[in-house]
């Protein structure tokens, strides 16, 4: 009888390799190559994510020459169910209770999306039910990025179960597996953690919602057959989730050695009915991957950001200062008035009023009250958000404010109103976080009424060029009293769903002003965010020395452009520790430069030295906006040094920016060499932001090759010793 059966599939299998045939399938960019193959089971197999292949077409006589592995390892969409035993990317309950599903290949197609961009889509059908799963590969040629997503559609008329619904699954093989990744929390976002991979599953995650970037960033960095990180040299594969929610990546090492990486929604709690006839489409996970280290894996995530990943990517961030850290809560018109004065005369590009400015029988003059009731507190300023906004235009700035449409208070007209707005779980303590709760953005008349918080704030004035958009709490005690009982593990979807689709609304009304993604500093910092945000707020930690180390971490994945850093009082507010003004920014500088303190406070010799800085900034801060970063040192070596440089593409102009995180002793001094230089150019070096050069070559015209040969060496050894230095071709 087993023979039988064995005969029988077998014939099968013929039949349907002979029904499909095996093929190939070439995602390409400039300089990468994603290869599939359809094997003769009618199975997606990945066979090279890396480097460009030209003819991958022999591909398809490829052998594993395993015999343990079932020919399940290099599954492009592994599911639960059949021979597959690794994580799936799919895993679903269909409507007659099966825990199967066994996607066979039925067609694709290549779109031409627009110059340089195609898209792939392949479609797979389940073998049994009405299934089908696309995956939609999209190769942004130029940046040498692809992105993956899938879609799941239910074509029964009986709604199944989605447990797992991971966007993309890349297997890779190599000697050895060195992953990068970023943890954090408030003040301390995106510190490096580095670890070796062994057999079994290594995650990274986050089940907070809201604050999803408060845990560990959606994104990582794989170096491949070696156990040293190399910014140089070296091939790297880096990756990053566009979803502003629960998001979890898996990196499992088998017994074959294989790595297979899973990345999409977090499954956890969040079990999703799919109906008949609906559609379930996963986020974008980015992909890339570069020979020259990891360097080459940001530059290239950067180019992506900066043609396809932020918002509005071309248009000019402005220099700005925050009235948050200098006066917080406590402030009238006139406070502001000064503010807007000082900013101007530093020669600052916008002001930015923070939190309180609102509410009406509940004011905003603490954290306890007011969020929800988005009207001007004419106790604090009668004469309204304009006269503000049109005092900073008369002094020709720009004028920003703050909200944080998706929170409430208990003291605030809207809980009165409506309290089944909560995010809450029935019969349960509403627990409370800087005494806010959150809305519940799964119901579509919160977001009403969240689109209504931006739209009504920017009739506050025709002067508002500029939203921060904060977030100062995560989900706990998950619950809805919107979604059907059934259906409350939809709710961490549903929500990012929900935020994004006010995203839509508010960005189709309102392009062209500049929104910055705060969630606590730097809570909400991802691609799905990035797609409706021009910027972020990177750390509420604005303490130079861990700034080093915060922004370091960040522009791994994402570029300066996005990165609000901004120059603050000393003592630090957040770390108590006090950094030379110089230090501080020279550090600010390599991203967004902003200011955030008390300006009235500072003396006439550091408000000069301001006005010099920003002065200097406006040279190069078109590098920093779009040229090509290296990191030179790393804040982390023990040396204590931290150094990087953007390059222009044309490789014209470069900046170079040179931190000492300790006294490094005068006998140990700084040997740095550079990189992006045309070697066979020269350029004029000139230190920024000092009267007197401790540098020798400043002033001089030097060689690119003697510079990324022999390097350059200023005299940099006492802590918070620092440099700018800009470089100009002749
Ligand atoms: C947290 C943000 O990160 C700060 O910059 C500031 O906007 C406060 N919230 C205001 O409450």
């Amino acid at each position: 009888m087993k023979r039988i059966i064995a005969f029988a599939a077998a014939l099968w299998l013929v039949a349907a390799a002979h029904a499909a045939g095996k093929r190939i399938i070439e995602i390409t960019t400039d300089d990468v190559s994603w290869i599939m193959m359809v094997n003769e089971r009618d199975e997606l197999t990945v066979l090279h994510f890396g480097g460009r292949i030209a003819d991958p077409e022999p591909l398809l006589a490829w052998r594993s020459y395993r015999h343990a592995d079932y020919g399940t390892d290099r599954m492009a969409c592994p599911t639960a169910g059949g021979r597959n035993f690794r994580q799936p990317a799919l895993r679903m309950t269909h409507a007659d209770g099966d825990m199967n599903t066994e996607l066979a290949y039925r067609s694709h197609a290549v779109e031409r999306m627009a110059d340089g961009v195609t898209r792939t889509s392949v479609e797979l059908v389940d073998r049994k039910d009405a299934v089908t799963v696309t995956m939609v590969y999209t190769a942004y040629e130029r940046e040498n990025v692809i992105t993956a997503h899938c879609e799941i559609f239910n074509g029964g008329r009986k709604p199944l179960r989605l447990h797992d619904f991971y966007s993309a699954t890349l297997p890779v093989k190599a000697s050895k597996y060195l992953l990068t990744h970023f943890y954090g929390s408030w003040a301390r976002e995106m510190q490096v953690d580095r670890t070796l991979l062994t057999h079994g599953m290594k995650s990274i995650e986050t089940r907070k919602g809201v604050r999803t970037t408060h845990t560990e960033n959606p994104s990582f960095m794989l170096s491949l057959d070696t156990e040293t990180f190399d910014e140089n040299c070296g091939e790297v594969i880096a990756g990053a989730l566009a979803w502003t929610g629960n998001f979890r990546i898996n990196f499992e090492v088998d017994e074959f050695d294989l790595l297979s990486i899973t990345g999409g929604i977090n499954p956890y709690a969040s079990e999703y009915e799919l109906a008949g006839g609906e559609r379930f489409v996963t986020p974008d996970m980015i992909l890339t991957y570069s020979a020259e280290g990891a360097g080459g894996a940001s530059r290239n995530l950067h180019d992506w950001a900066r043609s396809h990943g932020v918002w509005n990517p071309s248009q000019v961030r402005p220099t700005l200062l925050n009235s948050w850290e200098g006066a917080y809560f406590d402030f009238t018109t006139e406070t502001l008035l000064r503010m807007v004065d000082d900013a101007a005369d530093m020669g600052l590009e916008m002001f930015v009023l923070d939190d309180g400015w609102f509410g009406r029988e509940f004011p905003r003059n603490d954290s306890r009250a007011g969020l929800g009731d988005w009207c001007v507190n004419v106790a604090k300023l009668p004469e309204g958000i304009d006269s503000v906004a049109r005092y900073a235009h008369g002094k020709g700035l720009k004028f920003g404010i703050w909200i944080e449409p998706e929170m409430i208070n208990e003291k605030s007209e809207l809980y009165r109103k409506h309290p089944d707005w909560v995010v809450q779980a029935p019969g349960r303590e509403k627990t409370k976080i800087r005494n806010q709760w959150l809305l519940d953005l799964s119901n579509p008349a919160v977001q009403d009424f969240v689109f209504g918080v931006f739209d009504s704030t920017m009739q506050l004035s025709p002067h508002i060029d500029y939203v921060k958009w904060d977030a100062n709490r995560h989900v706990e005690s998950a619950g809805s009293e919107w979604l059907p009982d059934g259906r409350q593990s939809h709710f961490w979807i549903d929500y990012v769903r929900g935020f994004y689709a006010v995203l839509e609304r508010i960005r189709a009304k309102y392009p062209d002003v500049v929104v910055q993604s705060c969630a606590s500093g730097g809570g909400r910092v991802d691609y799905g965010a990035l797609k409706y945000f021009d910027e972020v707020w990177t750390s509420d930690n604005t303490e130079a020395l861990s700034r080093v180390f915060i922004q370091y971490g960040t522009n791994m994945i994402y570029p300066a452009l996005v990165t609000g850093a901004h120059v603050s009082a000393v003592p630090n507010h957040q770390t108590g520790n006090s950094t030379p003004l110089k230090f501080r920014f020279d550090v600010a500088s390599s991203g967004r430069l902003g200011m955030e303190l008390q300006p009235q406070n500072m003396t006439g010799r550091e408000r000069d030295f301001a006005r010099r800085a920003v002065e200097s900034y406006s040279m190069y801060r078109d590098l920093i906006a779009s040229g090509d970063l290296y990191r030179i040192a790393s804040p982390y070596d023990p040396d204590g040094l931290c150094a990087l440089m953007y390059v222009s593409k044309d490789k014209s102009r470069a900046v170079v920016f040179a931190y000492c995180l300790k006294y490094r002793s005068r006998t140990l001094k700084t040997q740095l060499r550079l990189h992006g230089l045309a070697r066979d150019r020269k350029y004029a070096v000139r230190e920024l932001n000092v009267d007197k050069s401790r540098y020798w070559g400043d002033g001089r015209v030097l060689g690119g090759d003697l510079l990324v040969e022999k390097g350059f060496n200023p005299d940099l050894y006492k802590i918070y010793d620092s440099g700018v230095y800009y470089l100009e071709a002749q």
